[in-house]
């Protein structure tokens, strides 16, 4: 005869087998080893609300992966099957407050001996010890502030490479933007929240997301490239310059010709991002020669400097090519409709609009010397042009005139032979 007691374990057993089948069925589930070993997950992966995701997220995790488990974080005896399993008596920990986050993970992520076989870097607490984000959270007490688990997420960190985990090149503008771009979290801070919009419509967004064709995503920069991956702050004057002219090298060597480059140094103006802006990364048009706004020449200097001499002088120069350039395209698509080779008129094109593009850089050195000899060899180049598109209509108007004369020679020797036709004594009818 079988107790109830029995009824009941053979029960027990029975549905364990079951939900252990079921989990192997499940993508969700550790294999049954881990599984049965790990009361922690097998307990918590059965939770719903709050309870139940850690569990699975961690499934995904690099943590995993390495062999973590839950009792790396939290504590506690996952040999135990009940509640048992969560007793500060084994070590059990709870869940662990914002504040106290970074140091639970830098018990391993500062551990040189441990980090060396992954070949990790283990700096990540010092340097956001000195962070916006880590000085809020250690002198001001201030929770609000991102912690390692704001941007890595909690139980489903992954590594930097994978394309789904947070800080992934492409995720970083989103996962900052959940602070930074919502209004309501950073209203004590009276900061703006227009960084993400802004970079997403500038052209490093815009490459960073694939949204330029022909661009590699993997050389545009995203937020923390310009502020540090853990030592998140604005960089310094002097730094931006030098951040953006880790890849803009060529710009910044022409800048740190200019007489902006000593400026900057001695009153901390105008730098990269005073004309280009720090998120949107604009193109200015050519109205930053002649405006006020900001940003633009005129909002620093007087109407009768040499600075706004020089940006009137660069301003003609350019919007006399630009507008020599748009002319002879048009020019260039009515020739070849015409079927004329036009290959040495292309050529020179390219030639002028190449040395204009060559010019975009070298205008950071402020100096008329610099640029006019680009601006001379583009402009040559325009002439040469000019003189194609010349040649190719005065052969096209020798044409049509030899056109126009064989036309009216025929009309003329219809007319005649009407005429003579006319004149023709008519034959009377046969009878
Ligand atoms: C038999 C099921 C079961 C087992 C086994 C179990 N837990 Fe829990 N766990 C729970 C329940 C239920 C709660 C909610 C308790 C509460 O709200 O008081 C919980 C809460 C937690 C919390 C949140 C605590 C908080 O302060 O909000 C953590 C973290 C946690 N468990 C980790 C673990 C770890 C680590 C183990 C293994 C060592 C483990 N659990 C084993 C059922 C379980
Ligand atoms: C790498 C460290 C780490 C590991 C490993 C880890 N956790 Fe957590 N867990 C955390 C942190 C940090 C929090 C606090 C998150 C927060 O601030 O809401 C947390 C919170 C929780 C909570 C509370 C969730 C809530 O929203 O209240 C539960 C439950 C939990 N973990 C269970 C688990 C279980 C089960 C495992 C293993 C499958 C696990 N954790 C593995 C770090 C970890
Ligand atoms: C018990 C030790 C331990 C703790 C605690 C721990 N980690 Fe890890 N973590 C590791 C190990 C080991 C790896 C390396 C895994 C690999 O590369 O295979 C790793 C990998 C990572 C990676 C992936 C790095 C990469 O390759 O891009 C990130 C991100 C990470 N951990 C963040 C955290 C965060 C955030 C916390 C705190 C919530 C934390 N870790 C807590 C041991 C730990
Ligand atoms: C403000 C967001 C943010 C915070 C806070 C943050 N990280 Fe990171 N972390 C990143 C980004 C972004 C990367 C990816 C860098 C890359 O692609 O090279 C990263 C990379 C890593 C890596 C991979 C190795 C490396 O150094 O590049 C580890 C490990 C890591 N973080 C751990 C931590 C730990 C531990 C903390 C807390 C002390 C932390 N992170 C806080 C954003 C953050
Ligand atoms: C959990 C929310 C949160 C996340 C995620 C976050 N931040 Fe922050 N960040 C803050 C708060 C809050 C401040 C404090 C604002 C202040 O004091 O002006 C701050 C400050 C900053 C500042 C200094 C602003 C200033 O001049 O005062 C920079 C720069 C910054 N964060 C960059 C980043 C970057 C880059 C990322 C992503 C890699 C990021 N943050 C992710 C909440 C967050
Ligand atoms: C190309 C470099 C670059 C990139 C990419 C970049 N920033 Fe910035 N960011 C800057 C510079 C430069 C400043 C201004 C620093 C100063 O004025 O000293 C700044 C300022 C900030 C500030 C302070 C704003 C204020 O008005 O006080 C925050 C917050 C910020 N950035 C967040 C972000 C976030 C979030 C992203 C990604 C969506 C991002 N940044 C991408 C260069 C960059
Ligand atoms: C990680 C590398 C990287 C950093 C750092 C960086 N940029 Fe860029 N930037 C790029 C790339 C790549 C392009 C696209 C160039 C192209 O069109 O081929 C670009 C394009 C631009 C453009 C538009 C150029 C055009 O012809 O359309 C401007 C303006 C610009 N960046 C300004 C800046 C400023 C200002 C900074 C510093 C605050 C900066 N960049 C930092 C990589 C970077
Ligand atoms: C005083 C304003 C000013 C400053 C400071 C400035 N730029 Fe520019 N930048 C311009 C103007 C104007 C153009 C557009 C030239 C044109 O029409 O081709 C330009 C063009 C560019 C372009 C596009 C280049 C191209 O190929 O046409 C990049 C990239 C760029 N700047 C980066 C930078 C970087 C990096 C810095 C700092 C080292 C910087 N700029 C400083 C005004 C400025
Ligand atoms: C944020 C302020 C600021 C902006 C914007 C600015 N400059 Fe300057 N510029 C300076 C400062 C400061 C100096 C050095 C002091 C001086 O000569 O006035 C300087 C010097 C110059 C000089 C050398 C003048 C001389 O007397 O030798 C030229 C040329 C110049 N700027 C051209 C421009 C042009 C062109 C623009 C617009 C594309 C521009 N600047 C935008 C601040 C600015």
């Amino acid at each position: 005869m079988t107790t109830v007691r029995e009824t009941a374990r053979t029960f027990r057993r029975f549905s364990l087998a079951v939900l252990v089948a079921g989990f192997l069925a499940f993508p969700g589930s550790l294999p049954a080893a881990e599984e049965a070993a790990n009361s922690c997950f097998s307990c918590h992966n059965r939770l719903g609300g709050r309870l139940g995701p850690p569990a699975r997220e961690f499934f995904s995790s690099v943590h995993r992966e390495a062999g973590l488990t839950c009792v790396s974080c939290h504590g506690g005896n996952p040999s135990l099957p009940g509640e048992e399993s969560m007793s500060p008596k084994y070590g059990f920990r709870g869940k662990p407050a914002e504040r106290q986050v970074p140091e639970l993970c830098a018990r391993c992520h500062s551990n040189i001996a441990m980090m060396r076989q992954y070949n990790l870097r283990t700096d990540q607490l010092a340097e956001y010890r000195t962070s916006v984000h880590g000085r809020l959270l250690y002198e001001k007490n201030d929770a609000n502030v991102a912690v390692c688990t704001s941007c890595h997420g909690k139980h489903d960190i992954r590594r930097r490479t994978d394309p789904q985990s947070a800080v992934f090149r492409s995720n970083v503008p989103a996962t900052c933007g959940k602070c930074h771009a919502d209004p309501e979290k950073m209203k004590p801070y009276k900061i703006p929240t227009d960084q993400l919009a802004d970079f997403e419509k500038g052209v490093h967004g815009r490459i960073l997301s694939g949204k330029i064709e022909g661009k590699n995503p993997a050389l545009a920069p995203n937020c923390a490239t310009c502020h540090g991956v853990h030592g998140a702050t604005p960089p310094g004057i002097r730094e931006v310059a030098n951040v953006c002219g880790n890849c803009h090298s060529q710009v910044a060597s022409y800048f740190r010709e200019s007489p902006h480059f000593t400026a900057v140094r001695e009153v901390g103006e105008p730098k990269c991002v005073t004309c280009h802006g720090n998120h949107s990364n604009r193109v200015p048009t050519l109205k930053v020669f002649s405006g006020t706004g900001p940003g633009e020449c005129g909002s620093c200097h007087e109407p009768d400097s040499k600075a706004i001499e020089f940006a009137r002088n660069v301003r003609d120069l350019l919007s006399g090519l630009e507008s020599g350039i748009e002319e002879i395209g048009k020019d260039l698509s009515e020739a070849e409709t015409s079927g004329r080779n036009i290959d040495r008129l292309k050529s020179a094109l390219d030639k002028a609009r190449n040395k204009l593009t060559e010019a975009g850089p070298v205008i950071h050195t402020f100096s008329i010397e610099r640029i006019l000899p680009l601006v001379q060899e583009s402009d040559a180049f325009l002439r040469t042009a000019r003189q194609e598109i010349r040649n190719i209509q005065d052969e096209q108007r020798q044409r049509r005139a030899v056109a126009a004369y064989a036309v009216t020679m025929l009309v003329l020797i219809a007319a005649l032979l009407g005429v003579k036709l006319a004149l023709l004594p008519r034959t009377p009818p046969e009878k």
